[in-house]
């Protein structure tokens, strides 16, 4: 098993792509902490491992709460005494356009930029205590390439990778490795979210888009998942600062 004896942290892993990931990472043997705002959804993820003969434990918190994101830190610092793997995954794809209100702004800088930054900061020296820890952070396909429709989410999401080489430069001497993820179009419950439409007109849209896909097909949440569990495990072990593109050859283009 590559992650025996790890604990690792996950960010929206009661769906999607973070959910893929805390089962995967609890089959391959880590204590698994799966945080999400959604209480059933947190609730059914930390089943789902136990049920399949995993550990894990659900702690539910909006990462907009930074009290509440600084209690979740010291809770892990006084189970676990350190932490091995973080996964800062949580994001929404937030307003469109350029003509945003103050709140749509803040909301989605709040949940996609200041959370994570935030929880990082908060988790450090358990993640140097670990000797040998990874942080993984979800970006995105819009964090490389412009994204006309979303210039604030391809804000954030670029975002994530300058602070991913800056995170990993701070940390590298102390046993942390800092790498991103940046997936291409996946099919997740928060996908349709993306094309901020309705049913029909998302399915139609969604349809063209991903015949733009070099590999014809969207991503699956364990596709995410797996590469993550390489950043997280010591397969990577002299990997660090980079943001790898899990996208069917769309920014290949
Ligand atoms: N799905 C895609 O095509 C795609 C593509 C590129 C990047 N991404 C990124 O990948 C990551 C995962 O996306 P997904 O599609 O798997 O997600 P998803 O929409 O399936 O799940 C999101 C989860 O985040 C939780 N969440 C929302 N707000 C929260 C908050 N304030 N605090 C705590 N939890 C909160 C939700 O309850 C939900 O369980 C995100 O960062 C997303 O931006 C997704």
């Amino acid at each position: 098993m590559l992650l025996e004896n790890r604990i690792a942290l996950i960010t929206a892993a009661g769906s999607g792509m973070g959910q893929a990931a805390a089962k995967l990472f609890a089959k391959e043997g880590a204590h698994v902490i799966v945080v999400d705002v959604n209480e059933d959804a947190t609730n059914q993820t930390v089943a789902d491992i136990k049920a399949a003969g995993g550990s894990a434990q659900g702690e539910v918190v909006d990462v907009r709460d930074l009290d509440a994101l600084k209690a979740l830190a010291d809770k892990v610092a006084a189970e676990h005494g350190k932490l091995d793997v973080l996964y800062n995954n949580v994001g929404i794809p937030g307003a469109a356009g350029m003509d945003l209100t103050l709140e749509e702004w803040n909301l989605a800088t709040e949940i996609n930029i200041r959370g994570s930054f935030f929880l990082s900061g908060y988790l450090t020296d358990l993640l140097k205590k670990s000797g040998n820890a990874s942080v993984i952070w979800a970006s995105s396909t819009s964090g490389l390439v412009g994204s006309p429709f979303s210039p604030m989410y391809s804000f954030h999401k670029g975002g994530v990778i300058a602070l991913v080489r800056s995170m990993a430069l701070a940390l590298a001497a102390d046993g942390v490795r800092v790498n991103g993820i940046a997936p291409g179009t996946t099919e997740t419950p928060g996908l349709p979210a993306f094309f901020r439409a309705s049913e029909e007109e998302t399915k139609k849209r969604m349809e063209a888009f991903v015949a733009t896909i070099p590999m014809g097909r969207a991503a699956q949440p364990s596709e995410m998942a797996s590469v993550a569990l390489f950043l997280a495990s010591d397969m990577a072990s002299f990997v660090t600062g980079v943001t790898i593109p899990v996208d069917g050859g769309m920014t290949a283009k």
